[in-house]
């Protein structure tokens, strides 16, 4: 990856980001979680078109703008809503913009959440999943490239890429709203196509629960740099052949509006626990 980029990005941002106190967390918002934003109050916001080597959003549900806001429960957060993913043909740098920069606006937390497609036949549209560990079923990975130790090792350890302490914050965040999450593995499908049944049934038998086309990229380089990571994944739909349902796009976009904002709550809830679990 290019340390450039990066510097240039920071570089680009309203000085409110770059001073005063640091943000107690980051939250990556994708599909279906955006509207966590709307309920914090903002201090700046700034489109991602307007950060260099960032570029704006292109897929529907993934708003493209970066926001500092005061955080419930005292402080700051910084809130990323929408994200680029690989298969819009960006570079590396755009998708894990996210967790560099919150790694170098020095927040110590880094939340990233999805939707998703249920692969485990006991979980429904409407479920969320705590991701407990992730299958990068491909050879792709930002990581490839000369090392720069200012995005950690050069053989980082992933065998605890998903804090568990902050995990049971999260537990702790759902039971308010009676939601449990289930304990999920979560499978990095390349996309943007989606996968054919043979390859649901092939990553169900590797233990993936769940699949989406994300976050597996910024969770690796976010805990690479020494930052504590949780997943969230919203189940959208059944994974292609778990149900007779054809898979849609469209059909995300709206299971994720409804849900709104229970995934709103939730990550409002979170970040009000948070304090007392660090
Ligand atoms: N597959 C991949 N990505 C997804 C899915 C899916 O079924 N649902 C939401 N994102």
């Amino acid at each position: 990856m290019d340390e450039t980029i990066f510097n240039n990005a920071i570089a680009s941002l309203p000085q409110t980001f770059r001073e005063g106190p640091a943000p107690r967390a980051a939250l990556l918002l994708g599909s279906g979680w955006n509207r966590a934003a709307d309920s914090l109050t903002a201090l700046e916001t700034i489109p991602y078109s307007e950060i260099p080597g960032f570029g704006a959003a292109t897929v529907t549900g993934h708003d493209g703008r970066l926001v500092l806001a005061e955080a419930p429960g005292g402080g700051r957060v910084l809130v990323f809503c929408g994200r680029r993913h690989w298969y819009e043909g960006c570079e590396w740098e755009a998708v894990v913009m996210p967790a560099v920069l919150a790694r170098r606006l020095g927040a110590p937390v880094f939340l990233v959440t999805n939707a998703a497609g249920a692969i485990r036949t006991s979980l429904a549209p409407g479920d969320v999943v705590l991701l407990s560990d992730h299958l990068r079923l491909s050879p792709l990975t930002p990581l490839r490239g000369p090392h720069n130790p200012a995005f950690g090792p050069r053989f980082p350890d992933q065998s605890r890429v998903y804090d568990p302490e902050l995990g049971e914050t999260l537990r702790a965040a759902a039971a308010r709203q009676n939601l449990t999450l289930s304990d999920g593995v979560y499978a990095l499908a390349c996309g943007p196509a989606f996968e054919t049944p043979a390859e649901i049934r092939a990553y169900g038998i590797l233990g993936a629960d769940v699949v989406g086309m994300s976050t597996v990229p910024e969770a690796m380089v976010a805990s690479a740099m020494g930052v504590r990571v949780a997943g969230l994944s919203f189940v959208s739909n059944m994974a292609a052949g778990i149900s007779s349902r054809r898979l849609d796009g469209n059909d995300v976009v709206d299971c994720a509006a409804r849900h709104a904002p229970r995934l709103a709550r939730l990550v409002l809830d979170f970040l009000e626990l948070l304090p007392a679990a660090q």
